[in-house]
Order: C-alpha cells, then sequence, then structure tokens
C-alpha cells in the first residue's frame, strides 16, 4: 500500500504529477508561501480562472487547470489555521485531503501531489498534520481513488516526519 506513498523534497511547482493541491485561503486568490509559489509559476491564467470560483470554505476543494505548471490540474484547499486543537481542526484538515482525492478522481487525475497543507503560515503542528495526510492518503488509495500520492515537503525536517509516518503502521 505505501509504495504508492512517496515522500519527497523539493518544490511542488514543479512535480509532474497530473494534479498538485494548494495550500490556499478562503479567496482562492493567491497569497504567499506554496500558494504564491504555484501561482507565480502557473502564471496569470490561473488568476483568472480562480475569479470564477467564487472562494472556498475551509476544508473544501476546488480544482482549476494547471496552465503553465507541468501538473494538469491544481487542487485548492483552504487548510484550517491551527487554534491550539479545540476549533474543529483535525477534522477540517481532514476534509481538506479527502475533498482533495475526491476531486482528483472526478477529473481523472491519477497521481496528485500535497504540500505539507496548514504547517506553515497556519502554524498547524507538523506532526498532528502529517499523521492526517499518512491517514487520509491510505484512505484514498485502498478506495482506488488515485493511484500515487505524493508528499511534497519544503525541507528535510518535514519530510523526515513523514518517513516516519509511513514507517508505522496504520493505526
Ligand atoms: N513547494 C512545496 N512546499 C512549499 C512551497 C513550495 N514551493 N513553498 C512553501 N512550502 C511549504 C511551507 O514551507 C510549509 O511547510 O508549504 C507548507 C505550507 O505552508 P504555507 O504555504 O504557509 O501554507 P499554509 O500553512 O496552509 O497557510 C496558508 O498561506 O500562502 C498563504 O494564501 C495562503 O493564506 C494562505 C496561507
Amino acid at each position: 500500500m505505501d509504495g504508492r506513498i512517496t515522500v519527497v523534497e523539493g518544490d511542488i511547482t514543479s512535480q509532474d504529477t497530473d494534479a498538485i493541491v494548494n495550500a490556499a485561503n478562503t479567496t482562492l486568490l493567491g497569497g504567499g508561501g506554496v500558494d504564491g509559489a504555484i501561482h507565480r509559476a502557473a502564471g496569470p491564467e490561473l488568476l483568472a480562472e480562480c475569479r470564477t470560483l467564487g472562494g472556498a470554505q475551509t476544508g473544501e476543494a476546488k480544482v482549476t487547470r494547471g496552465h503553465r505548471l507541468p501538473a494538469r490540474y491544481v487542487i485548492h484547499t483552504p487548510g484550517p489555521v491551527w487554534h491550539g486543537g479545540r476549533s474543529n481542526e483535525a477534522e477540517l484538515l481532514a476534509s481538506c485531503y479527502r475533498n482533495s482525492f475526491a476531486l482528483a478522481q472526478d477529473v481523472g487525475a491519477r497521481t496528485i501531489a500535497f504540500p505539507t497543507i496548514s504547517t506553515g503560515i497556519y502554524r498547524y503542528p507538523i506532526e498532528q498534520a502529517t499523521a492526517i495526510a499518512v491517514r487520509e492518503a491510505r484512505r484514498a488509495l485502498a478506495a482506488e481513488l488515485v493511484q500515487k500520492v505524493r508528499f511534497v515537503c519544503f525541507s528535510h525536517r518535514d519530510a523526515e516526519v513523514y518517513r516516519r509516518e509511513l514507517a508505522t503502521r496504520p493505526r
């Protein structure tokens, strides 16, 4: 199962999976971090398409084309801001992954790359976020929603957290 989950250290904008996931905000109109990197690499047509989406709630996911990116699709999902863990953050983050996988299946994207959603500006603790990401990836693969999942970490530290989580048996 986990052979179909890989961890890479790098830039999500250079991933050649069918879809890449954007850690967006609820406006879906760009921002800093990975959101800014994706919009810069995809070009202005991405923002033009995003303007037609009408934003998204935290945990929702909406899809656009990849424009100048190698990936055919971008799946935009606003993750939760971390407020200490008692504001339903875990469920909302799980929804980001579940809705991204569901959309990937809808558009026929068989391979998908995720950044570490919510763990930057939104301050979600990386260990807790990684446990959710890996659990949801295992479920999506078991349900054959996608064929391969790639976790793209921007730091060695984050990649090590993912590798440790993947080394543990499903809970
Ligand atoms: N490729 C992969 N990962 C990246 C890249 C990149 N090019 N750039 C940043 N990252 C990493 C960050 O280092 C962090 O580990 O993505 C992770 C998510 O961080 P953020 O981009 O800050 O996303 P998030 O914490 O979900 O905050 C979302 O930030 O950019 C704004 O518009 C966005 O308001 C939203 C908020």
